[in-house]
């Protein structure tokens, strides 16, 4: 998967994605490819006047600035066609067929997501379904939002919050996007981490995950419970399943 960032700050990123399992998804493989294919763009590059501005204030009045339609919509443009001709230097074929190792697949149409609390609130089955597209822009704002006409003119196709209140940009909720999204594409986690039988995925009915223990067996006085103990795997998945909720 190709993810474009297009944000003020991308170095707010070094950190939650030089580290562990995610550094690791950006590695590129012995093969020349690798699973997660993250590039940032700087939004001030786009910006106009000797200044480079990208904001200004809101028509109407009221507090705080708003990113400038004309400075977005020429990043997403450019950074669409960059994505177009570049391809995807990962791919996500690469751990399937040796055949396919090799070939570049072409980009064509990205998945253009803008962070806002005004969004649709980001949920597992939808972490599911954004992993299976190839190409993701991510568009951070700022301030006090970004010009509707961003939106209403077709260059963004989701709008998502990441919950009911209120961060200083989107560079957070994109952080927690490509998290959730990269531990979904197949390979990223080994076995021992494995995405299947956990909280709100759906094979738990998208309910929460059962409680985990681990040694020791008492701790200040508190036991594992002891149908875990016992080795039954019938009455153990039982538990389970009640537990889950
Ligand atoms: N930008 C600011 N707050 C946000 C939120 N809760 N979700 C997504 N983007 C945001």
């Amino acid at each position: 998967m190709r993810i474009d960032v297009i944000t003020l700050f991308p170095g707010m990123f070094t950190g939650p994605l030089t580290e562990s399992i995610l550094q690791r998804a950006r590695e590129t493989r012995s093969d020349g490819t690798s699973l997660l294919d993250v590039h940032f763009h700087d939004l001030r590059q786009f910006g106009t006047g000797t200044y480079k501005q990208v904001d200004d204030r809101p028509y109407g009045g009221g507090a705080g600035m708003v990113l400038r339609a004309d400075v977005v919509v020429k990043a997403i443009e450019k950074v669409t066609e960059e994505g177009r001709t570049e391809g995807i230097r990962d791919s996500d074929f690469g751990i399937r067929t040796s055949k396919l190792n090799t070939q570049h697949s072409k980009l064509k149409t990205p998945h253009r997501i803008y962070f806002s609390p005004r969004g649709k609130r980001l949920t597992q089955a939808n972490v599911e379904k954004t992993a299976k597209r190839d190409w993701l822009i991510l568009l951070c704002g700022h301030y006090e939002g970004i010009d509707q006409r961003i939106i209403d003119g077709g260059w963004i196709d989701e709008e998502i919050s990441i919950g009911d209140y209120v961060l200083t940009g989107g560079e957070l909720p994109a952080m927690v996007l490509i998290d959730a999204v990269a531990r979904q594409i197949p390979g990223v986690l080994g076995k021992e981490e494995s995405a299947q039988e956990e909280s709100f995925s759906a094979s738990l009915g998208r309910k929460k995950e059962y409680p985990h223990y681990t040694r020791p067996e008492e701790f200040r006085g508190m036991r594992v419970p002891d149908v875990l103990l016992s080795g039954h795997h019938k009455e153990i998945e039982k538990w389970r399943k009640e537990m889950s909720g």
